[in-house]
């Protein structure tokens, strides 16, 4: 572990951030993006799930500015540690259990890691943020990076989430984001601790694991697997890149007010079947080669995930207006960057689904009838019939 004096020779006098969940999807692109962007050193906390890869952040290991520490949010002693030996200018939170499908299977992990952990995360915080002074005191902020889903399910006409939307979580993943929105609410308004919460719209781009539905359809189509559809494939999402995420959250961090929410989208809304069948066109087109083609033979309707929320759409003109946000990529630009991303890294792809993956691509897809690769090929072209 490095010292706060190196800290500040790496960022040229600008304080550290402390990240929490650095080594997953987002945070491993917000890191890369914070250091291209001389935000300052970064402390990436991470407990290494399976969802973690250090491999995400190989370009930056070695880098003066980037400290990896290998732990766990819910380690009160750890955190406090850190703080006090980097005095980071603001904690980055991402840490958490975040695939719907696992919370499903295996609740306990999320309302560990996303209750517990930000509850002992805020506690540490609190205690640290006590300790401050002058312009350190005022310039900290506790960014709480968190989803769309703690609003719950629209219905096709219904106006996107705006920040005052009811909470009303549907799965237990919703639902222990949810709670730790409270959590963090609570500790601004009762001890005066100076967060800001974000709630994003599906993200999709480099280095998300291939559990998540565009990643999953990019591997399984490239191998000739089925694509497994859940229901009738008319569930709407309302897709961001995650370097527009990214670069929302440094907005945040440096202009957001204090005790306020912010919604972050791209106003992408598509259904699943409609993602689905461009990644194939996409993939039709950038392998032509492919034995696989059309790729859309490929799509298999499969039962439907419990308690499925049908519709997510962002209203974000509150961070379009008041911060000046606007996403750069559009849908058709960045599923392309991301097709390529995903092209030119196979190996990354084989690295991180090897061993407990198989085991969980069984269990998840193995009782909806959508476990078969290419040798069953018992598919249904898009748009035919679903259970
Ligand atoms: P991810 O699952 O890819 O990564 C989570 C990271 O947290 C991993 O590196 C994992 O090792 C780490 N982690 C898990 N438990 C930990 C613990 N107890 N201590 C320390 N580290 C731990 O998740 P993601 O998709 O990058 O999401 C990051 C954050 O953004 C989450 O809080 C999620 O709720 C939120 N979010 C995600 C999306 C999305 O579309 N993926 C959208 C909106 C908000
Ligand atoms: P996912 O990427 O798991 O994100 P979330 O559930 O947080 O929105 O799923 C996105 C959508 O894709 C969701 O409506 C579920 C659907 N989906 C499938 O149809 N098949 C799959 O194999 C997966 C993983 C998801």
């Amino acid at each position: 572990m490095r010292s706060d004096h190196n800290d500040k020779i790496a960022g040229n006098g600008l304080g550290s951030i402390l990240v929490t969940g650095g080594a997953g999807f987002i945070g491993s692109n917000f890191v890369l993006d914070w250091l291209a962007a001389g935000g300052g050193p970064v402390v990436n906390l991470d407990k290494l799930t399976y969802a973690g890869n250090p491999e995400n952040l190989a370009s930056v290991q070695h880098s003066p500015a980037y400290t990896f520490v290998h732990g766990d949010i819910c380690d009160a002693e750890l955190v406090a540690k850190l703080l006090q030996e980097h005095k980071p200018r603001a904690i980055v939170h991402f840490a958490a259990e975040s695939h719907v499908d696992r919370s499903i299977v295996g609740p306990e992990a999320f309302l560990r890691t996303n209750i517990d952990g930000t509850f002992i995360l805020l506690q540490a915080a609190r205690a640290y943020y006590g300790t401050l002074e002058g312009s350190q005191r005022e310039s900290f902020r506790f960014l709480h990076v968190s989803t769309d889903e703690v609003y719950g399910t629209l219905t096709p006409e219904a106006p996107a989430f705006h920040e005052d939307t009811p909470y009303a979580p549907n799965s237990p993943y919703a639902a222990s984001k949810a709670s730790s929105d409270h959590l963090v609410r609570a500790w601004v308004h009762t001890y005066g601790l100076p967060a800001i919460i974000t709630n994003c719209s599906n993200n999709y781009g480099p280095y998300q694991f291939p559990e998540k539905l565009i990643p999953l359809m990019i591997a399984n189509a490239l191998q000739g697997k089925a694509l497994p559809v859940y229901g009738d494939g008319q569930q709407i999402r309302d897709w961001l890149y995650v370097g527009d995420h990214a670069s929302a959250l440094r907005v945040v961090l440096q202009s957001g007010r204090v005790g306020e929410t912010y919604n972050v989208g791209g106003g992408n809304q598509r259904s699943n079947l409609e993602v689905v069948t461009t990644l194939c066109e996409l993939l039709d087109e950038l392998v032509p080669e492919s034995k696989f083609k059309p790729h859309v033979q490929l799509v298999k309707y499969v039962t439907d995930r419990p308690g499925h929320d049908r519709r997510y759409a962002i209203d974000a003109r509150k961070l379009e207006g008041e911060l000046g946000w606007h996403a750069e990529e559009s849908f058709e630009t960045g599923l392309r960057k991301t097709v390529e991303w995903y092209l030119a890294n196979a190996a990354w792809v084989e690295s991180v689904t090897s061993g407990a993956y198989q085991q969980w691509v069984k269990q998840n897809y193995g009782g909806r009838g959508g476990e078969d690769a290419a040798e069953e090929r018992t598919t249904i072209a898009a748009g035919e019939g679903s259970r």
